[in-house]
């Protein structure tokens, strides 16, 4: 299967609105905390974390349609029902997807290795905007975490920068020197083999701010 590396996510077929599951049909318990994994690939990461804490929910949104497919051939080969793969462009579709879930459930959210386009026009195609920091901030519960990882400073320092510019988000400490949910996903995997650096931050939800 021949997948495509990179898709402009501001193109005009990611703007249609999504058709979403019911969640009951697919989550065994749709009200267990829920972890949300944007940019998931092939979900390696989410395979392995879903199997170890079957107390939670995940979701991985992923904008390349056969990689969604490949993941989710392998959570139902794992029997895994606390786990689903969504085709989406979460600077698009975020809000409507979390809209559909029982209130309160989002716990954790992991932003690792986004896609880091270099070129200054079109860094408006990364996915770490301010739009999209804010829907987190919307929806994710007080004391609810959000996990971000690049192998690109720039790329790192620019969507720390995004979440502590909202008062909600309350830093843990700066870069992170090891993985704090122990898990690495493909990217990091490749990166660590490679004995290159990887740049990781932490940050909860307030309690006290809207
Ligand atoms: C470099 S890969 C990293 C994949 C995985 N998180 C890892 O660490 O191995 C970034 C992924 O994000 C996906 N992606 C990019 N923009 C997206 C968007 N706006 N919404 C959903 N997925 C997106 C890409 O298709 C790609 O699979």
């Amino acid at each position: 299967m021949r997948v495509r590396q990179h898709v402009n996510p501001l193109s005009q077929p990611f703007r249609q609105p999504l058709e979403l599951p019911d969640w009951r049909l697919i989550y065994t318990d749709p009200e267990q905390p829920l972890h949300l994994d944007i940019g998931c690939a092939k979900g390696r990461f989410l395979l392995t974390i879903a199997h170890q804490e079957p107390h939670w929910n995940f979701l991985g949104l992923e904008i390349r349609k056969p990689l969604v497919e490949q993941a989710n051939h392998w959570r139902i080969e794992k029997g895994l029902t606390n786990l689903y793969f969504l085709m989406a462009q979460a600077n698009y579709h975020l809000s409507s997807i979390l809209a559909s879930f029982p209130p309160a459930v989002l716990q954790r959210v992991t932003i690792q290795f986004p896609d880091p386009w270099f070129k200054r026009k079109q860094q408006k195609r990364r996915v770490v905007q301010p739009d999209l920091v804010q829907v987190i901030a919307d929806y994710l519960q007080p004391g609810g975490e959000v996990f971000l990882q690049s192998d690109v400073f720039a790329v790192a320092v620019a969507m720390y920068g995004h979440f502590r510019e909202q008062p909600q988000f309350q830093t843990q400490g700066e870069f992170l020197s090891e993985n704090p949910l122990g898990i690495p996903t493909e990217r990091e995997l490749a990166v660590l083999q490679k004995g290159l650096p990887v740049y990781r931050f932490l940050l909860k939800r307030r309690a006290d701010a809207t």
